[in-house]
């Protein structure tokens, strides 16, 4: 027998070797490709090959799209009650009132909502679970790299599209790049130009995609944009994955909670090897600080406009020394250096205390700066005049 499995000729023949049959690979190839690829692919900006880097030195970070303050105060509050009554699994169902919380303010169905410690993992499990080296992978170019690394680590074809003018996911060009691929990857705002993906031209590729595919819509930065989500798509029946995390305005990185909403049996098939023991058992102070910061809606509003203010600051120098950058919905922002690369850019910064974000290999000479504080957009600003001098 034959078996195909997604997973890497080196990493089947150590599972043969150690006595696996044939006919468990493909089940091994769930279970190692989601965890492992999670744990070594969907490294955060700061870890590097598995061994973190350490956390920079500089005092204005603004390299890693982090947000430059911590959680919501309710969240900090709810985290930190909880701590005492956290020898118990669920002191009083804490996962069912996250779940209500979601439900309240998405409007989806109490079982289409699954959460995570993070979001990368449930990045990760979608391309295992619906891709495969018969059914691709079709990625923006550029974009956050997660989706397309794994489907590389598992040997499913990628096809890297390149933006629209305006940035945006090209919805046609995609779908004619892999007319019959097993995931569809859309970041909306998009990381790392901070652009919007209209919902219409999802819906186009959603009605349009092959049957048995999905079109996964990554909305890490929506809260930053405030416009139209795809959630409503989800609660339509539709063939679609909403990814949210709560790294972002929520300030919760380092605290790990994301969640997927999708259909049932979406959901089923990213949970199956574990019986959703990755979504089920989450850290304690992670999930209340969640439920308390996502029904927050007003805080959410004022940290926005605080964000936007602060973009504003870095927009309006930049504009004033004449470097044009593309407009953006989310806390990044996307300056080209025109003759000098990103690389040596951002040391020029480093050695300014400011750390500015990476570039991207499609654009060598862009570099992606994070909106921190007010404060730390006005060093920015200093820092820039020195670099540019
Ligand atoms: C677009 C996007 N999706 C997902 C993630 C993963 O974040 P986390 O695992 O912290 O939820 C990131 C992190 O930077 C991101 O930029």
């Amino acid at each position: 027998m034959t078996e195909q499995t997604s997973l890497p000729e080196d990493a089947r023949d150590d599972l043969l070797d150690r006595g696996y049959s044939r006919r468990q690979l493909a089940r091994v190839a769930g279970i190692f490709g989601a965890g492992a690829v999670a744990a070594s692919l969907g490294r955060p900006a700061w870890a590097s090959g598995g061994v973190p880097d350490p956390a920079p030195t500089a005092k204005v970070r603004i390299g890693a799209n982090e947000c430059w303050t911590g959680p919501l105060l309710p969240g900090q509050r709810a985290a930190q009650k909880i701590i005492a009554n956290s020898n118990r699994y669920a002191p009083q169902d804490e996962r069912n009132d996250f779940l209500k919380a979601v439900m309240a303010v998405e409007g989806v169905p109490y079982d289409h909502i699954a959460p995570w410690p993070g979001s990368s993992d449930p990045l990760s499990r979608a391309i295992v679970s619906f891709c495969s080296p018969q059914r691709g992978l079709v990625t923006a170019d550029p974009t956050f790299e997660l989706a397309g690394r794994t489907a590389d680590w598992l040997g499913a074809p990628v096809k890297r599209v390149p933006l629209t003018a305006e940035y945006a996911h090209d919805v046609r060009a995609m779908l004619a790049a892999d007319p019959n691929a097993g995931l569809y990857y859309i970041c909306t705002p998009n990381n790392p130009t901070g652009t919007i993906t209209p919902i219409p031209d999802i819906e186009w590729l959603i009605a349009n995609k092959p049957a048995g595919s999905i079109v996964l819509v990554d909305e890490a930065y929506t809260h930053f944009a405030g416009v139209p989500v795809a959630s409503p798509l989800v609660t339509a029946g539709r063939d679609v994955i909403v990814l949210r995390t709560f790294s972002k305005i929520f300030g919760m990185a380092g605290m790990r909670m994301g969640f997927t909403m999708a259909r049932p049996d979406i959901l089923a098939k990213m949970i199956r090897y574990d019986g959703g023991m990755q979504s089920g058992a989450l850290p304690l102070p992670s999930l209340a600080c969640a439920t308390a910061s996502l029904t927050a809606a007003p805080l959410i509003a004022a940290r926005r406009a605080e964000m936007v203010q602060a973009r504003g600051i870095a927009l309006d120098h930049l504009r004033a020394r004449n470097i044009v950058v593309k407009p953006t919905s989310a806390n990044m922002i996307m300056i080209d250096w025109k003759t000098r690369p990103a690389k040596d850019v951002q040391a020029a910064f480093r050695a300014q205390s400011v750390e500015i974000g990476r570039s991207w290999p499609i654009w060598p000479t862009v570099s992606r700066v994070t909106v921190g504080s007010a404060t730390e957009m006005k060093a920015f600003c200093v820092a820039l005049d020195k670099v540019m001098a």
